[in-house]
């Protein structure tokens, strides 16, 4: 992620990189030459001493995160991040407080805030086109990483992914969460379950559904994925699909339907960093997602895959699975390079 983001700001006119860290020598010798005018170091403190910066990113895994936000924010900069702000909740909420009352502006990648397919359906929603809205569908199941493969301190997928789904469905909401019931079921003999739908509703009575599952055709002989956001109103309905290159909007209002497909922009990090250059400038939050705004949807998101675990969901596969899916990944990616989505 951390590649992203220096691509993304040296892509446009708004940011200046002087420094890159990196643990990493290869990746050191990476950033080198992605960014010649920047300082290129393996430790942190020259940055964070540093007077004449305005910003810190932060792009490591989430259990370094808590230490280095405080150490941002003590030297005196605004923060951009990634999630989760820290590894588990009680981290997340002890640092809460010191962010929002530290007087600087600390912005945490929720991606999906950054969508221009989101951003237009809820401009339609705005209008009035579908009347009141009543219920939202969310819907994201792919053959994602298997167990072992993701990042240890970034959680089971639905803590690391599926918290993306809690905050959208909350966004379109305008409200909190109030209740839920959640299901899972566990694959190839995996303790923490691949797969969760929950379902229950936001304060304001809106009613949502959100399924996330990595476990989605990981043999299949074509790769298949399925995501899409619905809202359905009491008079119309949005409906959104993408497949990660290309997204379809259909939006079925009052005053008419407007069809629409354009490029999904993959994680959007130029819209983020362009969010928050604009916001730096005008002092004042033009819409990123807020380190609370991350800390409700980890909490949330926890809540839902407690309350599955809770019920005991079934195993169905066994680890032989894993191992033929492994072989077969491991095939598919000496054909096609090592990127591929891990969110959206
Ligand atoms: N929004 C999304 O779609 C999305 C997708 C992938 C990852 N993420 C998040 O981004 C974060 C990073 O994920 P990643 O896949 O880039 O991880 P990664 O492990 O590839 O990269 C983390 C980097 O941090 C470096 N690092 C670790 N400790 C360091 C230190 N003390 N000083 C300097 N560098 C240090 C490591 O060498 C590594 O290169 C995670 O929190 C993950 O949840 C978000």
């Amino acid at each position: 992620m951390g590649m992203g983001y220096v691509e993304a700001m040296l892509a446009g006119d708004r940011w200046e990189v002087a420094y890159i860290c990196e643990a990493d020598p290869v990746r050191r010798a990476w950033a080198a030459q992605a960014a010649p005018r920047a300082a290129v170091l393996s430790d942190a403190q020259p940055v964070l001493s540093d007077a004449a910066l305005d910003v810190v990113g932060i792009f490591t895994v989430s259990d370094l995160r808590p230490t280095l936000i405080r150490a941002a924010l003590a030297g005196g900069f605004h923060v951009i991040t990634e999630k989760h702000t820290a590894a588990d909740l009680a981290a997340e909420q002890a640092l809460l407080p010191q962010i929002e009352s530290s007087g600087k502006m600390v912005a945490v990648n929720l991606f999906n805030r950054n969508a221009w397919y989101h951003r237009r359906a809820m401009e339609f929603i705005a209008s009035g086109q579908i009347g009141r809205l009543a219920i939202i569908r969310i819907c994201q199941m792919m053959p994602g990483p298997m167990p072992g493969e993701g990042q240890s301190p970034e959680g089971p997928p639905f803590l690391d992914a599926g918290l993306h789904y809690v905050d959208l469905a909350r966004w379109y909401a305008g409200s909190e969460y109030s209740r839920c019931h959640a299901q899972a079921v566990r694959t190839w003999g995996e303790q923490t379950p691949w797969w969760l739908a929950a379902h229950g509703q936001f304060a304001n009575g809106v009613v949502f559904d959100i399924t996330q599952g990595y476990n989605y055709g990981q043999l299949a002989r074509e790769k298949t994925i399925n995501c899409y956001t619905e809202a359905v109103g009491t008079q119309g309905v949005v409906r959104l699909r993408h497949d990660f290159n290309q997204v379809h909007i259909e939006l079925f209002g009052v005053g008419g339907t407007v069809r629409q497909t354009n490029p999904h922009g993959d994680k959007k990090l130029d819209v983020f960093c362009d969010i928050f250059a604009r916001s730096l400038d005008e002092g004042k939050n033009l819409g990123f997602a807020t380190a609370n705004d991350a800390f409700i949807a980890g909490q949330i998101a926890r809540q839902m895959l407690e309350a599955a675990m809770a019920d005991d969901p079934p195993s169905i596969g066994d680890s032989r699975d894993i191992e033929e899916i492994i072989v077969h990944r491991n095939y598919l990616r000496s054909l096609a390079g090592p990127q591929e989505p891990s969110g959206g």
